[in-house]
């Protein structure tokens, strides 16, 4: 994982090296485990088969690395226009004549190799998409997201296990407040000097916010049912008129891989069936669902900002962290991420990755949906091309922070926004609520 002081070149070498290689062995993870037809098939519409992942991985290495970067010449041109996501909506990419397993392996197998002759004869600087390794990183970046991708795949995937994983740690046993404070005032929102940051995470940029509270805990299965057993499905008033137009026609009724048996709440996690565990975040609950349990319980969304602030603002140094325990990278003891895990741990794990503010697992087990749009922060630049933000922009994605057990260290960091539709439910996402602190009946201060 790369730190920010990183600078001497053989030292970046080897760390990109790494997270290529920690990268690369996530992918053969996700893809050897299953057959062929498994690959090639697509497991809902809302995926693309795992086949078409593979190659586009290596599809986009090439284009970016050994043709940007390399400036050598396409290897397959013919393939280039099966691989372009923006060509080829993801419901359409099975009936495409994609390189069979075996051709996509090989394909991104030799790209590989060849990135890695050009990494090692590469001087790092000297140009935007080299300065310390950013096209690398991005790229390192963008196999992880895929995997995460894949494992939302498998996770819709019908059948019986193929992938396991210890569970995590158990959760100490020291009792939290249910919410913590983050008083008044501004702070440092963005970057200018995460190495690897994307366009969307820039500029750094300065940020006034009124007090508020917020959850110290993503909000838990158990806390969720009782939404569930409340009616909360069946109570238009908690809802925007979009979310219940929504909830009416898709007929929501719970999360989503959850079902009921007799008394008792099931879910579907990766091909196996057991018990809704309580004291885990919410899983696979849409931005509407979110929204609507939020406004049940007489609370709110946190805007992405106060989400920011809470994941990053010290109010020892008056600085913004690069995550919410420090500068240091992300490591076991402080949170899930990396699918070490095959689900988010408990409420209230990971004592070491408390924030400044008192709140725990900002970052790693659940992405957390926000209230906000996602936009462009003041001074955005599109970079290194329009497509990989820009063209997102807009009312109709919102914002959810913080990364999944699913997501790797290395595309994960207190700045890092993912966006998605608010139907979304296949992905891995929960919530923590919030509400805004009232000055006048002196809960600032409590
Ligand atoms: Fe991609």
């Amino acid at each position: 994982m790369l730190n920010a002081d990183r600078t001497d070149p053989a030292t970046l070498r080897e760390a990109i090296a790494t997270e290529l290689l920690a990268a690369r062995d996530r992918t053969a993870g996700l893809t050897d485990c299953v057959e062929d037809h498994d690959l090639t098939a697509q497991h809902s519409p809302l995926m693309s088969p795992l086949v078409w992942d593979l190659a586009h991985i290596g599809n986009q290495e090439e284009l970016w690395l050994l043709r940007n970067v390399g400036g050598h010449d396409p290897m397959h041109p013919e393939i280039d226009p099966l691989y372009d996501a923006f060509e080829h909506p993801r419901a359409e990419r099975p009936s495409l004549p994609l390189l069979p397993p075996d051709e996509a392996r090989r394909y991104a197998h030799e790209v590989r190799g060849r990135v890695l002759d050009l990494l090692e004869a590469s001087p790092l600087e000297g140009a935007p998409l080299l300065d310390a390794g950013f096209a690398f990183g991005m790229i390192a970046q963008h196999e992880q997201q895929h995997d995460e991708t894949m494992l939302i795949t498998h996770q819709l995937r019908q059948g019986a296990a193929v992938l396991a994983a210890p569970p995590p740690p158990a959760v100490p046993a020291d009792r939290l407040p249910a919410e913590v404070l983050v008083p008044a005032g501004p702070f440092t929102m963005g970057t200018d000097t995460e190495p690897w940051a994307l366009d969307n995470e820039r500029p750094a940029h300065r940020v006034e916010l009124p007090a508020y509270w917020l959850d110290t805990v993503p909000v838990t299965n158990a806390a969720y049912l009782a939404f569930v057993e409340d009616g909360g499905y069946r109570e238009p008033r908690w809802w925007t008129p979009a979310g219940w137009e929504h909830r009416a026609q898709a007929g929501l009724t719970a999360p989503l891989f959850w079902s009921r048996d007799g008394g008792q709440w099931l879910r579907r996690r990766f091909g196996t069936v057991e018990p809704v565990p309580p004291d885990e975040p919410v899983l696979h609950v849409s931005w509407y669902e979110a929204d609507a349990y939020a406004r049940w319980a007489g609370r709110r969304l946190p805007t992405e900002a106060e989400w920011e602030k809470a994941a990053r603002f010290d109010p020892a140094s008056g600085r913004s962290r690069r995550y919410p325990w420090g500068d240091e990278p992300p490591a076991a003891e402080h949170a899930n991420l990396g699918q070490r895990h095959l689900q988010p741990a408990p409420a209230g794990s990971y004592p070491e990755g408390t924030a400044p503010c008192g709140a725990r697992q900002l970052i790693g087990d659940v992405w957390e949906w926000t209230a906000s749009d996602f936009l462009p922060y003041p001074g955005f630049a599109p970079w290194p091309y329009k497509e990989y933000s820009e063209v997102f922009f807009g009312p109709e994605y919102k914002v959810l922070r913080g990364g999944s057990f699913a997501v790797a260290p290395v595309a994960c960091r207190g700045t890092f926004r993912n966006w998605d539709y608010p139907v979304r439910r296949q992905i891995f996402a929960g919530f923590r609520t919030a509400r805004s602190a009232d000055a006048a009946s002196g809960t600032e201060g409590a």
